[in-house]
């Protein structure tokens, strides 16, 4: 499948919210990526449901929801309720992940689970037939605009070679620092879409940016 591009709402001006959705709206984007944090599980706060609804009220493309939040599960069916098509949980905050995800199933989402950087993933062995995405943490969750971490390729290609068979259809999300210079490598792989905040939103043309990630060719060793 060719790769999806899902920028980052986190790196938006929130005075101007409507525009930055309609900028996503117009470009080769395929989904937003919103991020939701508690301040408990990661020592930031990033918005709740009435910014979510007001997103959704705008978007014509699927929301990625990313909930960075302590006991998810409390939360579910209103996250399904504010608009989002697709609800990753952080494995590390899921005791019992297998159940948390036929949570998001049977609420007609896409079921993802986020790893942090140091959750290896072969912690997903048992769950891997289970679910839609993968949300490979390429940066330490909470802030955006962070380095990327070069282990990840170690750790995309290691979970691409897992689902092999098992889930041919996995979704692996790369979510953190991720830009041009890592982009084709990542594709390469094994990952199959792109989270992007600030080198979307920092770039002197957004909408440039988003279709230089989409149209990558990732067979092209410096692309
Ligand atoms: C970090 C978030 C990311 C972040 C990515 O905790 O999960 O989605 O917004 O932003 P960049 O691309 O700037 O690292
Ligand atoms: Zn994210």
């Amino acid at each position: 499948m060719n790769h999806l591009i899902a920028p980052s709402v986190l790196s938006a001006d929130f005075a101007n919210l409507q525009t930055d959705i309609e900028m996503i709206n117009r470009s080769d984007a395929d989904w937003f990526h919103i991020d939701i944090m508690d301040g408990v599980f990661v020592p930031n706060i990033s918005f709740g449901f009435p910014v979510l609804k007001a997103i959704f009220k705008h978007a014509v493309k699927p929301l990625d929801v990313h909930l960075m939040i302590v006991d998810p599960d409390r939360y579910l069916e209103q996250f399904k309720q504010a608009g989002a098509a697709n609800i990753s949980v952080h494995y590390e905050v899921c005791p019992h992940l297998h159940r948390t995800i036929q949570a998001i199933k049977d609420l007609g989402c896409r079921a993802g689970v986020a790893i942090n950087p140091h959750t290896p993933v072969q912690v997903l062995e048992d769950i891997i037939e289970d679910i839609d995405l993968v949300c490979m943490m390429s940066v330490n969750p909470g802030f955006g605009g962070q380095k990327f971490i070069l282990n990840t390729y170690k750790k995309v290609k290691a979970l691409r070679m897992m689902a092999s068979g098992r889930n041919e259809n996995l979704l692996i999300e790369i979510d953190g620092g991720v830009n041009m210079n890592n982009a084709a490598a990542l594709l390469r792989a094994g990952a199959n879409v792109l989270v992007a905040g600030n080198s979307v939103f920092e770039a002197n043309d957004p909408i440039k940016a988003i279709s230089g990630l989409k149209n990558i060719s990732h067979l092209t060793e410096n692309a």
